[in-house]
This record gives structure tokens, sequence and C-alpha cells, in this order.
């Protein structure tokens, strides 16, 4: 079956798990960005949930300015619209936990979140061996006063792929981890019900919740020792939880600092 079958097939299944999410959704062979699609889409006034799929990315966009690696038919390359501007700055942590709550419940996998929101497979005990098989980039546009509308782009790797040298030993696939075939319908379906439900909550009850699920699934984020670029010099320390706006906590031998964004690396 084809990944559009499979799509077409799970989301007529889960339809009201989903609230706005999937309504309407768009699936490409190939497409540049699925974020460019979805941020073109949001200007001209699409519906929020509107999801744009494709089937290969020829200029995927990853974090921190980075390429995503979008091979045909290897893996799922999602973005949806959000219009609600007060999610904007939880979109991050929630992006994170959407997805790894609908990989786990569509394939039984135990992915973990690496801060912010890489989804990522563990072995062992040493979280140095940590695969990523999943990433989420938000992109938000705002006027002078306020944020119109978010953008939240997720690619999962399904398949086993070949990845290029620079990710080779550092990513991952759902299929490798598990040995066997995935259906990414039930995976897109699993997580954009995810989503619903973490944004629902988040807006109905505020973050406490989004906090303690995202710390569950992110056993990383305490006691760990990590590294990061400083302005000057690289910084260690040791991993000791989220701050109630979402930043990283990390002790150090100058106290506790607040890691706000770029990257971490767990030593
Ligand atoms: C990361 O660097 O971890 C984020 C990767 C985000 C990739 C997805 S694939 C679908 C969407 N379209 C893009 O160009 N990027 C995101």
């Amino acid at each position: 079956m084809t990944l559009r079958s499979e799509i077409s097939r799970a989301l007529s299944a889960n339809a009201e798990q989903r609230g706005v999410f999937g309504r309407s959704w768009e699936y490409f062979d190939e497409i540049g960005s699925t974020n460019d699609v979805a941020l073109r889409a949001a200007d001209r006034g699409a519906d929020e949930g509107c999801v744009f799929i494709a089937g290969a990315q020829t200029a995927g966009r990853g974090r921190l300015g980075r390429s995503w690696h979008s091979p045909p038919e290897s893996g799922l390359y999602v973005s949806t619209i959000l219009r609600r501007p007060a999610l904007a700055r939880w979109i991050t942590l929630a992006g994170g936990v959407a997805v790894a709550h609908g990989i786990r419940e569509s394939t039984g996998l135990p992915v973990q979140l690496k801060w912010p929101n890489d989804v990522v497979a563990v072995t062992g005990q040493a979280f140095r061996s940590r695969r990523k098989l999943a990433g989420i980039l938000a992109e938000a546009s705002s006027g002078a006063a306020s944020i119109h509308y978010i953008v939240l782009g997720f690619g999962i790797n399904l398949r086993r792929s070949a990845f290029p040298p620079e990710l080779e030993g550092r990513a991952g696939s759902l299929e490798g981890e598990l040995g066997r075939e995935v259906d990414g319908g039930a995976v897109l379906a699993a997580v954009l019900a995810a989503l619903h439900r973490v944004t629902a909550d988040v807006a109905a009850n505020g973050p406490a919740r989004l906090l303690e699920s995202w710390l569950a699934l992110s056993p990383a984020a305490h006691g760990a020792a990590v590294e990061w670029d400083g302005p000057d010099q690289v910084r260690t320390g040791l991993s000791a939880g989220l701050d109630a706006d979402g930043a990283l906590r990390v002790s150090t031998d100058q106290g506790v600092e607040r890691i706000v964004a770029g990257e971490v690396r767990w030593k």
C-alpha cells in the first residue's frame, strides 16, 4: 500500500479524535518544504488544522538552519497550521510530546525526548547511544503586535534509508528500531490526535500537564552530563529539569543556568 493510501485510510478512521487537525489535508508526491506550503496557505487564510504532507521534500528544513533529509517514501514530512497565538510559546514542547505520544501509541516503540523536542530511540543506559527518529520545526508569522499563525512541521523517519554520512549512527527510523513494517498513516493519525489532546489541554488548563508529560518522556532531563556552546567556550553541567517556561535547567559550578535556545549535547 502506498503512503498516500495508508494516510487516507487512517485519517478516515480517527476523525473524531483529531479535532481540527487533518479535517482537510493535501498530499504531494514531492515538494520543496511542507512548512513553506503551509506558511503560504496560512497567509492566504487557510483554516487552523489544515495538514500538508509530502512523500519527499527537496528543501526540507530543520532547526538551527540545518536541512532535513527527506528522501521519497521514507518518512512522514508533515506541516499544519495553528491560529492560537497563546499557544505559540508552548508549541515547541507540545509538538515534541504529540509526536512522541503518537509514535508510542501507534507502534509501541518507547521513544524519548531530547530537549527541546528531538524524538529519539535509546538503547541501554547511555543517553549518548540515542538515534534521532523525528524532529519538529515550528515557525510563526507575527505582525507588529501579535502572532498571526504558527506552522508546526514534523518529520518522522519511517523506513530504513541511507542517511548522509554526517547523520550515520545518529539517525534512525521506526522500522529500523522495530525490525518490522510500520503503517505511516496510523502514525500520522495518532500524532494528530495527540496534538489535538495536548493543545486543547494547554488552551484550557495552562501548561502544567504539558511540562509533566514532557518530563516523563525525557529521563535525561534530570542528572545527565550535558554540554552546550556558550558565548566564548563550551559549557558543561548536569541537566536539572525544566523551568516553568520550558527552558532547560542545568546545574553548573557557577549555579543553575537556563538554556532557552540552541542545542544541548549529552556527553
Ligand atoms: C529538526 O531539525 O529536528 C526539525 C526537523 C523538521 C522537519 C520537518 S519535515 C516537515 C516540515 N517541513 C520542513 O521543511 N521541515 C519540517
